[in-house]
């Protein structure tokens, strides 16, 4: 029997508190210091913060949290469910976080990243971010943050 494939269609949407199960399910079993149920809500309720969802087929595989500065937007959370990972999806979200920055003032994306997390930063300078400095003991464990940045103009 001839199996018939269709393209599966990659969208993008806001979240809203609604999706905040799901978006905590992704967090606990995607990271080793994942961020509480509190500090999403927070976010949530920060005016200053977005919360973009990347969905295949309707269904949600990944989020990047950002706050807006005047001149930047820090990157705070970016997640990728844990077998979605490795394909173009992370990549997709920070396209889709530059194209809507096109007419706005935002001059350039910051970020913190734990320092073992060797592959968020391979993906991040993969993508054009910048080494800017290192903050050290910066985490709750002790662990070093590296500053990235990316540059719009
Ligand atoms: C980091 C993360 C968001 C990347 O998303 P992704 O969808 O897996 O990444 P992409 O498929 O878009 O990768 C784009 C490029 O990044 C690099 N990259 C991605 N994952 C990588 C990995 N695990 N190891 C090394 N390089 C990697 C590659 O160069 C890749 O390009 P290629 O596929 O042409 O080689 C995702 O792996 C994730 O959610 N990780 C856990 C959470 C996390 O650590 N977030 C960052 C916190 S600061």
């Amino acid at each position: 029997m001839k199996r018939i494939t269709r393209p599966i269609s990659t969208s993008f949407r806001k979240a809203s508190v609604q999706d905040l199960d799901k978006i905590l399910v992704i967090e606990n079993r995607t990271y080793s210091f994942p961020w509480s149920k509190e500090k999403f809500i927070d976010s949530f309720n920060n005016p200053s913060i977005e919360i973009q969802l990347i969905l295949l087929d309707n269904k949600i595989v990944g989020y990047l949290l950002t706050l807006l500065s005047i001149e930047f937007i820090d990157i705070l959370n970016i997640c990728i469910d844990t077998q979605f990972q490795k394909q173009g999806l992370g990549k997709k979200l920070l396209d889709n976080l530059l194209a809507r920055q096109k007419h706005s003032e935002i001059k350039s994306i910051l970020l913190e990243v734990r320092e073992s997390n060797r592959a968020a930063i391979n993906f991040y300078q993969n993508y054009g971010f910048k080494l800017l400095d290192t903050r050290k003991k910066y985490y709750s464990n002790l662990e070093d943050a590296k500053i990235l940045r990316f540059q719009i103009m």
